[in-house]
């Protein structure tokens, strides 16, 4: 039976590099995201490269009938690995952003993933495998004042993908969390702030390469990166006010 692959959010930057990466290890390939041109000419380029099939779907994560679509449109694929990746950022000082952006974010960050992975963990217990990525962040390691909610969410993801994994792994089914630091992508640009090259920086395929890697090791904690790797450790270790104030001013230094 075809091996397919769902990667939310998928139409650039990590989660389209995520993509590549599977389909090279052959699995078929179902893209996500909500620029139906983008993803389509995604699909094609994959599917000439590896030979895999492909699928697209255009949902908006944040709106109330998307997992059922999405739900709806996969029921004939056996999904062997769901990648929870969409995902945007809401910066600034939390009396001063805007709630509706930062209520969207929670949907795409938290629930859509918990409904999603509800479903899709089932079907992999029937099947007796499967993996789950969840792509939370290096913030999820610590609080991080200018991007409060962004933040709680990513350490949602990440909390949530340890427990799950501790339950799910006798049944065959192994949850990951990928902890990316500074990633090249369209995160920022989409946020208004213009793509700097930063020494920490890393580029989507990179990381893309490290998650499908720990991915397949069945890696609970995926922190890719040396820099990410010193942050993770070193900053829960800090008494709280040092580290929200090395935080603080990290975000303020990227003009958050
Ligand atoms: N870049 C970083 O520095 C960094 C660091 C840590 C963690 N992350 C996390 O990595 C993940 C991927 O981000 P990225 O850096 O690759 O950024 P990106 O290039 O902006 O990609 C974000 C993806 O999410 C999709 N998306 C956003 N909002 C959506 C919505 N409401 N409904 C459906 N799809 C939606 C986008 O699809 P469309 O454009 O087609 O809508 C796009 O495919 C995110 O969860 C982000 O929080 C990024």
């Amino acid at each position: 039976m075809e091996k397919w692959a769902l990667i939310t959010g998928s139409s650039s930057g990590i989660g389209k590099a995520i993509s590549y990466e599977l389909a090279k290890k052959n699995y078929s390939i179902i893209l996500h995201g909500r620029n139906t041109e983008i993803l389509h000419s995604i699909a094609a380029d994959i599917e000439d490269c590896y030979k895999v099939q492909t699928k697209v779907i255009n949902v908006d994560l944040s709106e109330d009938n998307a997992i059922e679509t999405i739900l709806t449109l996969t029921e004939y694929q056996n999904i062997e690995v769901l990648v929870n990746n969409a995902g945007f950022g809401v910066a600034g000082a939390y009396n001063a952003t805007d709630i509706e952006a930062e209520l969207k974010m929670v949907k795409v960050h938290v629930t859509a993933p918990m409904y999603l992975i509800k479903s899709f963990a089932n079907k992999m217990k029937n099947n007796g495998k499967g993996h789950i990525l969840n792509v939370s962040s290096l913030y999820s390691y610590f609080s991080v004042p200018k991007q409060a909610i962004y933040g709680a969410s990513k350490a949602f993801q990440h909390s949530f993908s340890k427990a799950l994994n501790e339950e799910l792994k006798t049944q065959g089914i192994h949850v990951s969390s990928l902890c990316p630091g500074l990633t090249y992508s369209k995160f920022r640009t989409r946020q208004g702030k213009k793509e700097k090259k930063y020494l920490i920086g890393m580029t989507s395929e990179e990381v893309a390469k490290i998650a499908v890697k720990g991915l397949f090791k069945k890696k609970v904690s995926i922190v890719p990166g040396i820099f990410n790797k010193f942050m993770a450790f070193t900053i829960p270790k800090l008494p709280d006010r040092l580290a929200l104030v090395i935080i603080h001013k990290m975000n303020k230094g990227r003009g958050f």
